[in-house]
């Protein structure tokens, strides 16, 4: 679509140049006594508009490296410093003289200068944090890829369309930092092809779930919302309690991650299906424990795994010694 408005544009352009004809006649010209060279450049491109917007900028720049209440203060400072001085900008306009704006529109060199500048306050502002981040350290030291059963539970997830109602994105905000813990971060979803930020929540945000219920209130939860949460209206899956999980296409998923970037190890590939196996197993066993039998390789069980890994990028700290003994060394 985006190419082809260019293609639009390109023969919106031809057509109107091709319609124009050519006329005879006059025009009466004002020579002007403004924008001349008589008011220095200097005056221009550092006159009191140019100042008072770089001290707002400023001053809103700096909120990025400050605390709460001193960026609130800053911000509050900020507002006042724009309102006020374009309040006195206005008062100190004289009748008769050009005003900035007139000058640097007839100064082209000056009005591109400043245009470019401002346009690049924004890209700076953009980039900066994504060069100063260390993707490579975030993706291989401060996080773990899914287990081979987290990704199972993933891809339920998405069939399941929980996403419909369920957002993985903490904002930086108080309100939702209260409800649902730290804000979220690049580890929390580096590994995830596609990303669940979404923003639907119907439900409540789930990117820090994991750790949150134990896995037989999942179960529960999963086979009938209700038992656990009165008045939820979040649909029942009981159909995942007894659907298995196709163990035999794991490591084709894992092999489909590790083609976008993710680095699973081929050790990891070649026992997906025993790695699987045994988280399954613990948590099976974890379920059975607690009176609630199901077979390891059924669906709730990976989705569990899933939920349970949740706002954890180092991994599950509960499973880390089965999955660790399931995967070979080399
Ligand atoms: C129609 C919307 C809807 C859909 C679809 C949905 N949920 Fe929910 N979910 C809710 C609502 C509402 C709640 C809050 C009440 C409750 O706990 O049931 C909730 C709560 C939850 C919670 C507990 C969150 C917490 O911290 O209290 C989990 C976990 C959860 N859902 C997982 C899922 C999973 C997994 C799926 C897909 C299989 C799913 N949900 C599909 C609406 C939905």
């Amino acid at each position: 679509m985006y190419l082809g408005g260019f293609c639009l544009m390109a023969w919106n352009l031809w057509v109107t140049a091709r319609s124009g004809e050519a006329t005879d006649g006059e025009a009466m010209v004002l020579d002007t006594p403004i924008a001349k060279d008589e008011v220095p450049w200097t005056r221009v491109a550092f006159g009191t508009p140019v100042v008072l917007t770089a001290l707002v900028v400023g001053i809103f720049m700096s909120i990025a490296v400050m605390s709460e209440v001193a960026s609130v203060t800053f911000a509050s400072i900020g507002v006042f410093v724009a309102i006020s001085g374009v309040i006195a900008l206005q008062l100190s306009r004289e009748d008769g003289r050009p005003t900035w704006h007139r000058l640097v529109e007839g100064r082209a060199v000056i009005f591109t200068v400043l245009t470019a500048l401002a346009v690049f306050v924004g890209g700076v502002a953009e980039l900066i944090p994504s060069l100063v981040i260390n993707r490579a350290e975030i993706a291989t030291v401060r996080t773990r890829p899914y287990t081979p059963l987290e990704l199972e539970g993933r891809d339920l997830y998405i069939r399941e369309g929980c996403y419909n109602c369920h957002s993985q994105m903490i904002r930086a905000m108080r309100a939702e930092t209260i409800r649902y813990g730290e804000p979220s971060r690049l580890e929390d979803s580096i590994f995830d092809h596609p990303f669940q930020w979404g923003s639907k929540r119907t439900g409540p945000d789930l990117a820090r779930e994991g750790g949150r219920y134990p896995n037989l209130w999942h179960l529960r939860h999963l086979a009938d919302p209700r038992s656990t949460s009165p008045g939820s209206n979040m649909p029942a899956y009981p159909h995942l309690t007894t659907a298995r999980v196709d163990l035999s296409r794991t490591a084709g998923k894992l092999e489909a991650m590790r083609a976008v970037g993710v680095p699973y190890r081929p050790a990891e590939l070649s026992a997906a299906r025993e790695i699987a196996q045994a988280q399954a197993q613990a948590i099976a066993a974890d379920l059975r424990a607690n009176g609630a039998p199901v077979a390891p390789d059924s669906e709730a069980v990976a989705l569990i795994a899933y939920l349970q890994r949740l706002g954890r990028p180092q991994g599950n700290p509960d499973h880390a010694a089965v999955v660790t003994a399931a995967t070979p060394a080399h």
